[in-house]
């Protein structure tokens, strides 16, 4: 039995489900593959359009391919005057990638956020959800190496 065929099975083929199926094919591949799109779209007989318009309207949903590791810059105000947009260029160069992509090794994707609300720790840094406060442009080339030593894990 194919993996898609696994998670429809697992929500009893029920087009109710939509929402909690598109989670599980989530967490499976990291995102929504278009491939993965259509068979659910006929397997479940559900128009590819209504599929689609629910993986847009959720941020959570990504339908492009997301690295192991998420990487967020807080670009809120008291992050961007603490030197934020420097940190970022740095992380950008470091990747070789830019915000809102996926390096070619699928090992990070990088995001910016408004504010997380603990601008104290400005500028923030979260990586696969761990805060990294009072990052500067020096120590996060370190960071991201020690999450790159994770490459497997
Ligand atoms: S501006 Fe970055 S946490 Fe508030």
């Amino acid at each position: 039995m194919s993996k898609i065929e696994k998670i429809l099975k697992d929500h009893h083929y029920k087009r109710s489900r939509i929402i909690q199926i598109l989670q599980h094919v989530q967490a499976e591949y990291k995102y929504l593959p278009k491939d993965i799109l259509e068979s659910v779209s006929q397997k479940l007989k559900m128009p590819l359009s209504t599929i689609y318009s629910i993986a847009t309207f959720y941020a959570a949903f990504s339908l492009t391919p997301r690295g192991k590791h998420l990487c967020t810059v807080c670009m809120g105000t008291a992050c961007h005057v603490r030197g934020a947009p420097d940190v970022l260029a740095r992380i950008e160069e470091k990747l070789g990638v830019e915000t809102g992509g996926t390096t070619d090794d699928k090992q990070f994707t990088l995001e910016t956020v408004n504010c997380l609300g603990a601008c104290a720790l400005a500028p923030i840094v979260v990586i696969d959800g761990t805060y990294h406060g009072q990052t500067t442009v020096n120590k996060v080339g370190g960071l991201l190496d020690k999450y790159h030593e994770k490459k497997g894990t």
